[in-house]
């Protein structure tokens, strides 16, 4: 029988800023592990990730840095694409929603929901914020949880009771931007009817039944995933808007729909399909056999998310699929709990976290160590804990001691007493029968941990081979029978050995560099899981290599070195932006700036925002135009000396030609100052 294929989707991260072990413990290794153990196993597999690059989470931060929102998202994106390199993370892609491809995808899967009715259109009265002129959705406003009263829930979500929620659920609503109250204001959108796929979703979810068809094994489901789809749909599902007023995103390809986009929620799960037809496009593969119904008959669509994605991938996205009629649905939906950090939770704001990228910068040589720490300690049913001392711990008493230990003696007394050489062994004692026999259950119990998504579990049933192993040598001591017994220390290491290229072998899904430096060791290139049932994997006469340490221990050092890092940079915590990089004297002798004082303001017609100013310069008198209207009154600005960089290029706003720019601070809440000199100086002094 053919084996079922999958396409595997890790969800994809947010490029708005770098990743932490949280996300690490919680999508990406496990989706890994799980991918890599399919594909020793003949499963035509296709692994899918990249960055979501819409939503208010990206204009947001683009905002508070100072910068435009492409240049967050490109920052971001090669950041975290790296880091995934570097951790070795196999995805088949790592693609990005601002790509072109994605935004066709997108909008042809939204128009042919659209043609087909799916959606229904809805005017109603939206929090709108009156100072920045735009609508509040998501996470543009904040406000009191009505379920559980935190003051600071988002108009999408509230992320301490995990709510999903709309803007007018929340209380005290207070706008992100402005920080103050928004007002009501009439704007229609496209929404999704979710109250109208209620029974065939329960159906779906609690029996893995559509159109009467099983389609997945309901007992193959966390409980977590199914229980909280039921909650949210014994609640009683509503309306859910498909686009927003933005102006960051893919436009709705509709006409009369200037200034609206999709929903990101409904772009980014997209996002999986066009990073498909992306790879499907430069490896010469149909896409379609990995999404549409027809041709992927026997594949397997799993989504590896955090417990906060859940409404979106279990309820949502297979709507939309559902709706749109050419796709499969998900098979499975495994989620995963949040990991803490020392205590308390991992925080971006409060810098409360490990980076990956910065932990890959420092430990370039230690992948496999975190790998093994994040998976033993994975948040797969609750929420769980890294702290760096548990990772010492761990790295030190089970991979260095145990793992990197047994495998260490058995190949340092293979090259000591045999040369390198496999050793023939006689008969076997029942202690030796009993390991092999130990050994055989372990591959299919790993097998049958994988496939039920419970990865942890699996990871340590491979740390049982180096356990049984190492007991295994601590138990015979061949260095003490090697002078009165030769010939049972052959039969020892014969069997060590054995040992060693099951676990070598075994640890591939989960340490797949150590799994590679030890097959390089044992001059193998064992690929398939089921090579694992074979009882000799290595030979008499065959021949291995040199040892190395494959897990040097970590030292009290770089555990007090990272607390102390942590704690500091949780101090030094600001709100304001992070410095942006460097620049050369050059780069900045460039910038020409003065003194410069204004003689004339006006406000510019039909822009709320904009002053057209006259500036006295010292060398000229120019116009600038300046978007500060909402801050000064014209008659209140006329006379004062301000700072003005003169050499930014002409361009032409609402028709005026600006001939460089006033230059201002803006503080958190967005409040705006001129930067006017200390003493009475006027037009014309120069800065530098
Ligand atoms: N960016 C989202 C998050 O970090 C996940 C998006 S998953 C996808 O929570 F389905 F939208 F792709
Ligand atoms: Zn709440």
């Amino acid at each position: 029988m053919k084996k079922a294929a999958y396409t595997v989707t890790a969800a994809l991260p947010y490029a708005n800023g770098p990743l932490h072990l949280g996300h690490v413990a919680g999508v990406y290794l496990p989706a890994d592990i799980f991918v890599r153990f399919l594909r020793m196993n003949d499963h035509d597999v296709a692994f899918i990730c990249g960055s979501d690059e819409h939503g208010a989470a990206i204009t947001l931060r683009a905002k508070k840095e100072g910068v435009s929102p492409q240049e967050i998202v490109d920052k971001y994106n090669h950041l975290i694409k790296n880091a995934f390199e570097q951790f070795n993370i196999s995805f088949d892609i790592f693609h990005r929603t601002s790509d072109q491809l994605h935004h066709e995808t997108s909008a042809d899967f939204f128009k042919k929901l659209h043609e087909q009715g799916k959606f229904t259109e809805q005017t109603s009265d939206q929090y709108y914020d009156e100072e920045f002129q735009q609508f509040l959705a998501d996470r543009y406003i904040t406000g009191e949880c009505p379920k559980c009263t935190n003051p600071n829930a988002y108009g999408d979500q509230c992320e301490k009771c995990g709510s999903d929620l709309s803007p007018t659920d929340l209380k005290n609503p207070k706008s992100t931007l402005s920080g103050k109250s928004p007002i009501l204001k009439s704007t229609s959108h496209w929404y999704l009817p979710m109250d109208q796929h209620e029974a065939w979703l329960k159906e779906w979810i609690q029996n893995g039944v559509l159109d009467g068809v099983q389609q997945h094994d309901p007992k193959t489901w966390r409980n977590q995933v199914i229980g909280q789809c039921m909650s949210w749909i014994n609640g009683g599902l509503k309306p859910r808007a498909m686009t927003r007023d933005l102006d960051w995103g893919v436009k709705v390809p509709l006409p009369d729909s200037e200034g609206k986009v999709l929903y990101v929620w409904l772009d980014a799960p997209i996002g999986y399909i066009s990073a498909t037809k992306q790879w499907a496009l430069d490896n010469g593969k149909d896409w379609r056999n990995y999404w549409c119904k027809k041709e992927a008959e026997d594949r397997k669509l799993v989504h590896f998310i955090g417990k906060d994605n859940i409404v979106f991938h279990a309820i949502i996205f297979p709507i939309l699929l559902k709706d749109h009629g050419d796709f499969i649905l998900p098979d499975n939906v495994p989620a995963y709990e949040f990991l803490n950090l020392e205590g308390d939770k991992f925080s971006t704001s409060r810098n409360w976290a490990v980076w990956l990228h910065e932990y890959l910068e420092s430990y370039p040589d230690k992948v496999d160590e975190l790998k093994y720490v994040l998976t033993a300690i994975a948040p797969e049913n609750k929420d769980s804990e890294f702290t760096w001392k548990e990772y010492q711990t761990r790295v030190n008493s089970e991979l260095a001691d145990i793992f990197g230990n047994f495998v260490n003696r058995t190949l340092v007394l293979t090259k000591k007493y045999y040369d390198g050489e496999v050793p023939t062994p006689s008969n076997f004692e029942e202690s030796d029968i009993q390991v092999l026999n130990e050994l055989k259950e372990i591959p299919n119990r790993i097998s049958n941990l994988v496939y039920a998504y419970k990865l942890r579990d699996a990871q340590a049933e491979m740390m049982q081979i180096a356990r049984i192993g190492n007991k295994y040598l601590a138990d015979q001591e061949p260095w003490k029978l090697i002078k009165t017994n030769p010939d049972r220390v052959k039969t020892i290491l014969y069997i060590a050995l054995q040992v060693t290229a099951k676990l070598a072998h075994a640890a591939a899904p989960f340490l797949p560099d150590t799994s590679e430096k030890l097959k390089v060791v044992l001059n193998k290139n064992w690929a398939e899981w089921n090579e694992l049932q074979n009882d000799e994997l290595i030979k008499p006469g065959d021949l291995i290599g040199e040892s190395k340490i494959l897990f040097p221990k970590i030292e009290d050092s770089l555990v007090d070195s990272e607390l102390e890092k942590l704690h500091q940079s949780n101090e030094n915590k600001s709100n304001y932006p992070p410095m942006k990089d460097s620049i050369n004297f050059d780069d900045f002798s460039k910038l020409d700036m003065r003194l410069g004082t204004i003689t004339h303001a006006e406000k510019v017609e039909k822009a709320d925002k904009l002053l057209k100013l006259s500036v006295k310069t010292g060398i000229d008198e120019r116009t600038i135009v300046s978007g500060i209207a909402e801050h000064y009154k014209p008659e209140d600005i006329i006379g004062k000396t301000v700072l003005v960089l003169l050499n930014l290029e002409p361009r032409k706003i609402r028709g005026i030609e600006s001939q460089g720019m006033i230059l201002m601070a803006e503080n958190e809440e967005g409040a705006l100052s001129f930067l006017a000199p200390e003493k009475a100086f006027d037009a014309g002094p120069t800065v530098r």
